[in-house]
């Protein structure tokens, strides 16, 4: 029985998120330069999108440059915005193809104006397909999602919009950039680093965590299958008893 076949259709997550980690870790021990490992990296979001489409995932959720990127060197931070334009513009046909809706979270308008044209098109392209919604994180932080949540509802109880005793989890989570999509069920980071870094901190409140020590540019569809196995092998109990979740 192969990996893919083990999976228990019934029981995918409906969102994974991933942080993908370690391109420049890949790229020395190659003695490449860090961009040579962005640029492989581009391989290893292809081969993922195609396994989550094919095997049902409703929304795939790409960490892709977070707001603390924006302080590593310029030529590798310009090096990323010139990928993630490319990338887009050689992609967009292919999610076309394979009805995939492309979005994106995150301080937008801090990046380049290339940049920001090129997703708006690729966004409103996609914006009616219906198999698979793939969302980027681009200059994203989830502390800084929700400071500007916490201002967008201060200006509505402060214009009388809104009224403070209304504010409750599914206020709040209106004003987030996931506002639109479920939490992640299962949130994958690459590389052995076992930690957060910024992404997604309210909406992982109660997803399954899984750390794997391959390099982004390796990850290939049987490390997804892998993850979705061990994701279905544990049991989520939101806080009641394993006894209360057999029955
Ligand atoms: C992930 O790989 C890509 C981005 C954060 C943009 P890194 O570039 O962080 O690679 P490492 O962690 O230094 O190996
Ligand atoms: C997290 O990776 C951000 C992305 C994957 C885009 P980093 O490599 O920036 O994370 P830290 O700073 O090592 O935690
Ligand atoms: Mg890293």
């Amino acid at each position: 029985m192969s990996l893919k076949e083990k999976i228990d259709p019934a029981r995918l997550p409906r969102h994974i998120a991933i942080i993908m980690d370690g391109n420049g870790r890949w790229a020395k021990q190659k003695g490449r330069l860090r961009v040579f490992g962005h640029q492989n990296g581009v391989l290893a979001v292809r081969d993922t999108v195609e396994s989550a489409a094919e095997l049902g995932i409703k929304y795939l959720t790409l960490y892709a440059f977070s707001t603390e990127n924006w302080n590593r060197p310029k030529f590798e931070v310009n090096a990323l915005m010139e990928l993630l334009v490319g990338t887009i513009r050689k992609e967009t046909k292919t999610l076309t193809d394979n009805n995939i809706r492309l979005q994106a979270i995150g301080n937008l308008d801090s990046l380049p104006s290339g940049c920001r044209k090129e997703l708006k098109e690729a966004m409103d392209l996609t914006a009616g397909n219906t198999r698979m919604t793939l969302v980027l994180a681009l200059s994203y932080s989830s502390k800084w999602e929700i400071i500007q949540a916490v201002k967008k509802i201060a200006e509505g109880v402060s214009s009388k919009e809104i009224s403070a005793d209304r504010i409750d989890e599914s206020l709040f989570n209106s004003f987030l950039c996931t506002a639109n999509f479920p939490d992640p069920e299962l949130l994958i980071r690459t590389s052995g680093e076992q930690r957060v870094s910024n992404f997604l901190l309210w909406q992982i409140a109660y997803s399954e965590l899984y750390f794997t020590e391959k390099l982004w540019p390796d990850f290939r569809k049987e490390d997804l299958y892998e993850a979705i196995l061990d994701y279905q092998r544990r049991e989520r109990r939101f806080g009641k008893t394993s006894e209360q979740i057999a029955s």
